[in-house]
């Protein structure tokens, strides 16, 4: 690789306490058009416990103004500077630093650190963004209490906030003015906030269960005054879900978000300030699809959650990502199951861990939720980290179940609190609160991949016996000598032939428990003995996903489509039907298609029974009915084929569309009617199913359907009707679909968080000319490469959501993602590392792809000025042996 200072992983085996620590820290920022002056104030106190006698801080891109120690201004020998920070030899025991720097916020382009946005400034400084303010300890087991004074001009920023509350604030001499913030709670640098600006905001307050009153501010641009009042409601449902359901009470008295429309991820917890995407805060029905209303809901609760999983416990290095991450997403996914319906909630976790997550942890970037190495931290913010992460919680709260785990919940809080934990404290925990065991359970945090978990069973009528025999396989990303087997929780159930759910007894125990057990695998293979059991029973196995393997067991078609009907579990229900779906397509491109296959009738009679069964829930029927993705069919390929899979897939939902064709349109006609401004949960099911038959109805070529889809397109007031007919028409690649392009953009070209939903439409568009498309949208007055959101509507989707696209047999879509990825490299390396990322699996592919990918990485591999974010992912992937032993 071009570059010669090669970065070196950080390891966790190396982990050091840090030698001094902070007690308090006082920021003064002078905020300017050309620069910004940052002065900081440190109380620094040897950590007694260490040996080390010398202090490192950490700075980059910082101009150093001066240092004081105690007082007194320090000659230029009295430590030494370099591109990483300041080294002090022995400096003593106690003693304050002040150290004034000047940094260009107005040219930060990265989104992390001090930025500007929308004319704005604000921060972003997880994980290491705070080394870009000043020099300082940037590591999250360093807390220290925070007071922070923002200077800046009146008129241009008259709002100024940071963490805690606020202090004191006044006007200065040419038309400034500051204010002064104090957080009294000790915290590590990277939940540190600014925000300096033109901002309008919407009040509103929250009583805890104790009886105090809390101000909930919410700020954005003014002409977004009017599209706040959901993630304020979000935001008083979360603070009253975590006092029910976990018994957690918010600490300050005042709570605030903040909008911003350059951002890298979702949001952040800041304390007591937290900023977001706006994509996250902002919603009306006429502008935010339903989709956007749970995810705000959802995000809003994250950044809520971690007030107590992330801010008063936090992480001790950033190995323990998944401590803070994995536990608030399970959080989060809990308290929208709570809010709205559990078995769709599971469904669509499940879906994005099948999509994502399953082929991370099959590629080069696989790695443990809990890695032992990283080069740059910010490639590690995975879906493995986050929803793998919560995935294990979730088996750790079905092992103990609901009152154990709140006990284990409450002792980890407790005795943590202030404090900057590990994941083997969370752990320890759980088994300290329940006395139970979880050694063996603890290898979930420390292997890579997705386990392999295959099902037999055998019945015995005349010892009315079920035997179930499970086994686990190693995942292929693992060698033999890293892997142990693992503590599955395999949650099951069986169901006789009037589909009722049979009581469970096993061999040896005297009285059936319930109808539903968990069991526990714990060997590579493993028989458990059902007794009592009169009639052949059909076997629900892995309900409600209760781990985070890939089942393998050919269920015979019968089966699957009889538990589509009758399953108790609608996880297991949902899943039936993605089963068979599956199979039927992956036998057709394996050439064993029967052409009438009993499958495919067994297949579409179940969901033309569903579609007429008016008291189903609509929102789990519209799941149902919608196929597995390519991506998820890819998954079961040691070499993937692109051409095949497309292929099989399409066909198959022009069959569905065809064959359900009347089931289809009756379902329309009966979910047409809902009210533009209803969010309640019935009409967004309505809304949910209109759309994925509407689909359908369009790809079947179904003229009704197409002038159904125009219409609602032109006149519905509603934006998930909008985008549900844009899509349709576009998908299908119809004579309608320039047309309908056209109209929407016209109408909202002045709406960006419209007009990403408009690029995603057309950048997911399974065509063949779909790579031109995005090409030309590149130049699109409404595209811009320094907005995240941007990026990842057009780029993230066309690369990970569009297989067929993105893989275009002569290359150009890896040749299209590598020049804006080579383009983002020194404008915002996070975001270039996220876009690359489907590149770097070239391995999966037919010689021919493969080597076209492989080039396209070997172009950015020998780039001058490679990031760090962008060479771990390029080499890691080049490397021969897919670096497995840096995790
Ligand atoms: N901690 C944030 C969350 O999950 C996400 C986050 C991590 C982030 N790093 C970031 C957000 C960088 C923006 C930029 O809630
Ligand atoms: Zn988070």
């Amino acid at each position: 690789m071009a570059r010669h200072d090669a970065p070196s992983p950080v390891h966790l085996d190396d982990y050091r306490p840090p030698v001094y620590l902070v007690d308090r820290v006082d920021l003064r920022f002078s905020l300017y058009e050309h620069l910004t002056r940052v002065v900081a104030r440190m109380s620094m106190r040897r950590n007694g416990q260490q040996d080390g006698r010398d202090l490192a801080l950490n700075g980059r891109d910082l101009e150093l103004v001066r240092i004081l120690k105690n007082g007194r201004r320090l000659e230029e020998g009295a430590y030494e500077v370099s591109t990483e920070g300041l080294l002090f030899t022995n400096p003593g025991e106690n003693f304050e630093l002040e150290i004034e720097t000047i940094i260009h916020p107005e040219k930060n382009s990265s989104l992390e650190g001090l930025y500007k946005t929308g004319g704005n400034f604000c921060t972003q400084c997880e994980a290491e963004g705070f080394r870009k303010l000043t020099y300082y300890p940037d590591r999250p087991d360093v807390l220290a209490r925070f007071s922070t004074t923002i200077e800046a001009d009146a008129t241009n920023y008259p709002v100024l906030l940071s963490n805690g509350n606020p202090v004191e604030s006044g006007a200065l001499e040419n038309g400034r003015h500051f204010a002064r913030w104090e957080d009294p709670f000790p915290k590590p640098s990277y939940l540190f906030a600014l925000v300096a600006g033109r901002l309008a905001c919407v009040e509103d307050f929250y009583l805890t269960a104790s009886g105090r009153k809390v101000r909930l501010q919410i700020y954005v641009e003014e002409h977004n005054l009017d599209k706040c009042e959901h993630a304020m409601k979000s935001l008083q449902a979360a603070m009253r879900w975590d006092e029910q359901r976990f018994g957690r009470e918010y600490d300050l008295d005042i709570y605030m978000i903040v909008a911003v429309d350059d951002f890298n991820m979702g949001a952040m917890e800041n304390k007591g300030l937290n900023i977001f995407n706006s994509k996250f805060v902002l919603a009306r029905p006429e502008t935010a699809s339903d989709q956007d209303f749970i995810d705000i809901e959802s995000v809003v609760g994250h950044e809520y959650f971690h007030n107590w999983s992330g801010n008063r416990v936090t992480c001790r290095d950033w190995f323990q990502l998944t401590l803070k991450e994995g536990l608030t997403v399970f959080r989060d996914q809990e308290f929208t199951a709570d809010l709205n319906s559990r078995g769709l909630k599971r469904i669509q976790d499940v879906n994005l861990l099948r999509n994502r997550q399953f082929a991370e942890d099959a590629g080069p970037m696989a790695h443990a939720i809990q890695p032992r190495a990283y080069m740059e931290i910010n490639n590690f913010y995975t879906a493995t980290v986050y929803n793998k992460g919560a995935e294990v919680i979730r088996m750790i709260y079905s092992l103990l179940g609901e009152q154990r785990f709140r006990r284990g919940m409450d002792l980890y809080f407790a005795s943590h609190d202030g404090e900057a934990a590990t994941t083997e404290d969370f752990v320890r925990a759980m088994e300290d609160a329940t006395g139970l065991q979880l050694k063996q359970f603890r290898r979930w945090y420390s292997q890579a991949g997705t386990p392999r978990l295959s099902v037999a069973t055998h019945y015995e009528p005349d010892a009315d016996c079920y035997h179930v025999t499970l086994c686990q396989q190693r995942p292929a990303v693992m060698d033999a000598a890293g892997w142990a087997p693992l503590h599955i929780p395999v949650r099951l159930g069986l169901i006789d032939a009037e589909g009722q759910d049979m009581p469970l007894r096993l061999e040896g125990e005297e009285r059936a428990a319930g109808c539903e057990r968990v069991l526990e695998l714990k060997t590579e293979k493993q028989t458990f003995r059902f007794a009592g059991v009169k009639t052949q029973p059909v076997l629900s196995v892995l309900r409600d996903f209760s781990a985070p393997v890939e089942l393998v067991y050919e269920q015979p078609d019968e089966e699957l489509a009889f538990l589509m009907a009758n399953d108790s579990d609608a996880f297991n229900r949902w899943d039936a039907g993605q089963r068979l779906a599956r199979a039927i397509m992956l036998r057709r491109l394996r050439g064993a298609a029967e052409q009438r296959s009993v499958a495919r009738d067994l297949f579409l009679g179940a969901l033309e029974t569903m579609l007429a069964d008016s008291t189903l829930d609509s929102a789990l029927v519209a799941e149902t009915i919608r196929l597995p993705s390519e991506n998820e069919l890819a998954g079961n390929f040691a070499e993937i084929d692109v051409d095949g899979i497309h292929r099989v897939h399409s066909e198959f939902a022009r069959e569905i569309a065809v064959y359900l064709h009347d089931a289809l349109h009756a379902a329309c006609e009966r979910h047409a009617g809902v009210s533009p401004e209803d969010e309640g949960a019935n009409a967004m099911a309505s809304r949910s199913l209109y759309n994925a038959c509407l689909n359908y109805l369009v790809l079947a070529e179904d003229e009704q359907g197409r002038q159904n889809a125009l219409q609602r397109l032109r006149h519905s007031r509603n934006m998930t009707e909008q985008i549900g007919a844009l899509r349709a028409l576009v998908h299908a690649g119809c004579d309608e679909a320039k047309l309908a392009s056209e109209e929407f953009e016209k109408r909202w070209i002045d709406e960006p968080l419209v007009m990403d939903k408009w690029l995603t439409v057309q950048a997911t568009a399974p065509l063949p000319d779909t790579v031109q498309q995005v090409a030309r949208l590149l130049e699109h007055t409404c595209f811009d490469l320094h907005n995240p959101n941007r990026v990842r509507s057009l780029l993230g989707a066309f690369g990970e959501a569009n297989p067929y696209g993105f893989h275009a047999r002569d290359g150009s879509g890896y040749h299209l993602i590598t020049d804006q990825v080579i383009s983002l490299n020194r404008l915002n390396p996070s975001t270039a590392a996220r876009l690359l990322s489907p590149l770097t699996r070239w391995r999966k592919y037919d010689s021919g792809r493969r080597a076209l990918m492989r080039a396209e990485l070997q172009r950015i591999a020998g780039l001058e000025d490679l990031s760090r974010n962008l060479y771990e992912l390029v080499s890691r992937s080049l490397a021969d042996t897919a670096s497995k032993e840096m995790t």
